[in-house]
């Protein structure tokens, strides 16, 4: 039986429209939206409308923003109806639930066009403003991002600060930033200086309050979190799954070693994070010597394997044949019975989500299937994918977000363990029985140490 989430509840459609001078963090909050509800599997896209204006105008200066330069104009308004058309195509053909506009719109002007479109064609206009007057945040975001842009291939980085510094002023000549006095009738939310402060207008369904609650959890404090499964345990020795077994003896020494893989890992932050982890007795174990701060979560503990837990997969094929097949065959929905999917799995990490999305340093100590749906979230796998990939024991994964994507670190504690990896179309555990199988190496398969983001 399929899970309904929010998006089908209703017949929403949800069009974000992005509003903000250059370099006020839209691109980075508009890929996190449509990440977090891909996730939750709520179909998402982002139209950003720079990469259409790209197309016809593609290494411009200062002076092509100016509002005076009709032939600018003209390009500029060209790529945003491209974008708005591709957007609509998009919701109609591929029934998608919300878009994200990402673009200044910073005239009223602009923003009442797309207010009639999204009126005309049945979709929720949801404005998001981000607003910021913190010069040091600003120039970091020019810094960081804006140098290495496509719009400046080429031009050393100090020319293209100084450009894009010019481009801000060209954008805010003409900015009308959202009032409540002459906005109050739409739905917005306004984050100023990140989310120093909040102003929410007449958000009215339960789509609009998620994303809106997402985004005022959102910060860009730099800081990593470390993915570490427990040390081996009884159970996986014996190839079983689930249960609440003690660790093995080589499950052991990975808890004494893990604080010393923290420390190669964290660096001077090795005190500054606090450990996460399962109720389940492994990951207290795992847990044992690192002197951080611990908290234990229940939405932490292992997929529930219901009718399941305690047997090998070789048991699970003869009891139940054809749960077996159906498990592979999709094994993202796949229900065990009287247990859990690894859907229901995502929808009771969300808290989880959204907790790490305020936290900074956090090493969450968790179960094979748990970290891969967190895996899934920062990397952006799909969710027919993520179910099968490889996650292997006594391995410490460092995760280090950036403004557009994620920067991975494997550390390997030498410690062997057995492999609890599962391949489509065999009961036997390890990664040589199947082939064809592309997403297996999702993790194994880069060297350790390896930047790969
Ligand atoms: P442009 O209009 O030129 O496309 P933009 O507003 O889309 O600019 P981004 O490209 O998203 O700006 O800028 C990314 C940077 O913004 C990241 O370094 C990120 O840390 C920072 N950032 C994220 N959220 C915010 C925010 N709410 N306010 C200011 N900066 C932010
Ligand atoms: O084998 C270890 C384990 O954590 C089991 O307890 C759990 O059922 C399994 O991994 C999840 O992995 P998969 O979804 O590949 O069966």
């Amino acid at each position: 039986m399929p899970v309904y989430t929010v998006s089908h509840v209703q017949n929403i459609r949800i069009c974000v429209i992005m509003v903000g001078l250059p370099a006020r963090g839209k691109s980075f909050i508009s890929q996190k939206i449509v990440r977090y509800l891909s996730w939750l599997s709520i179909k998402a896209k982002c139209f950003n409308v720079g990469n259409y204006r790209r197309q016809a105008a593609s290494h411009p200066t200062a002076d092509f923003f100016d509002s005076q330069n009709e032939d600018g104009l003209k390009i500029r308004e060209e790529a945003a109806t491209a974008a708005v058309n591709d957007m609509m195509k998009w919701f109609n053909s591929e029934d998608g639930v919300v878009a994200i506009l990402d673009a200044t719109n910073t005239t009223r002007q602009r923003r009442d066009w797309l207010l009639r479109l999204c009126r005309e064609n049945s979709i929720e206009p949801m404005f998001l403003e981000s607003w910021c007057n913190d010069e040091k945040i600003i120039m970091k975001n020019i810094v960081d991002v804006k140098t290495t842009s496509p719009d400046y291939e080429g031009l050393d980085p100090d020319t293209a600060a100084s450009d894009f510094m010019k481009r801000i002023d060209k954008y805010q000549e003409i900015y009308e930033p959202l009032t409540i006095e002459q906005d109050g009738d739409l739905t917005f939310v306004k984050l100023i200086n990140v989310s120093d402060q909040v102003i929410i207008n007449r958000i009215e369904t339960y789509l609009e309050s998620r994303i809106v609650y997402y985004v005022m959890n959102l910060h860009i404090r730099p800081r990593c979190i470390y993915l570490s499964r427990h040390g081996e345990s009884m159970y996986n020795l014996e190839g079983k799954i689930g249960g609440d077994a003690d660790l093995s003896e080589r499950g052991f020494k990975y808890a004494q070693k893990l604080p010393e893989l923290v420390k190669q890992a964290a660096g001077d932050q090795v005190d500054n994070l606090t450990v996460w982890t399962s109720t389940l007795i492994r990951t207290q174990q795992t847990a044992q010597f690192l002197q951080q701060d611990k908290l234990q979560w229940k939405a932490l503990d292992e997929l529930d394997a219901g009718a399941c837990d305690g047997l090998t997969y070789e048991e699970i094929e003869k009891q139940f044949p054809q749960d077996f097949k159906e498990r592979d065959e999709n094994k993202y929905e796949y229900r065990y019975r009287g247990g859990e999917s690894y859907r229901d799995v995502v929808i009771r990490l969300e808290p989880i989500i959204m907790e790490l999305e305020r936290q900074e340093n956090i090493l969450i100590i968790t179960h094979q299937a748990v970290l891969r749906c967190i895996y899934a979230y920062f990397m952006n796998v799909p969710q027919e994918e993520s179910p099968w990939m490889s996650i292997p024991l006594h391995t410490l994964i460092k995760l280090e977000p950036r403004a557009y994507q994620t920067i991975v670190q494997r550390i390997k504690a030498d410690i062997p363990a057995v492999s609890t990896y599962k391949e489509k179309g065999t009961s036997q555990l390890g990664e040589s029985h199947a082939s064809g199988n592309s997403s297996k190496n999702l993790i194994t398969g880069a060297p350790i140490d390896k930047k790969d983001g």
